[in-house]
């Protein structure tokens, strides 16, 4: 499939997403820091539409010099996207899962040309 301009990068909120179905290809393009990323709206749980989920901030366990909790906090740069059908969160940058590397998102190629978002799908 040839590559399709499906954006324009100055429509994005940052954070943002879009959802896109071209050809049967469904995925999302996400803008967070001032950068994009795509990934396949499918979740690897069980194919539900991960990218059209809630957007959250991460959240950590700050930790003490002396390695006692402070308690959780939530990221000021760092976002998931929250898959809609069981809740399974998936880092925006990476598309990991926050405790399982094996579990991600497959990424999209995607390139950001002038003030068009690029996308190469797969036939
Ligand atoms: S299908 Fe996404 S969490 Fe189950």
């Amino acid at each position: 499939m040839p590559d399709v301009i499906v954006a324009k990068a100055s429509s994005f909120a940052d954070p943002g997403r879009k959802v896109f179905d071209v050809g049967g290809n469904e995925f999302g393009v996400f803008k967070l820091g001032g950068e994009f990323y795509a990934w396949e709206n499918r979740c690897p749980h069980l194919d539900g539409p991960a990218c059209q989920g809630k957007i959250l901030p991460c959240s950590t366990e700050a930790v003490n010099d002396d390695k006692t909790s402070r308690g959780r906090e939530f990221s000021k740069t760092d976002m998931n996207v929250v898959c809609p059908w069981h809740g399974f969160e998936f880092d925006i940058r990476t598309g990991r899962h926050p405790t399982n590397n094996a579990v991600r998102l497959r990424a999209v190629k995607m390139r950001v040309e002038g003030d068009d978002i690029v996308v190469s799908l797969r036939d």
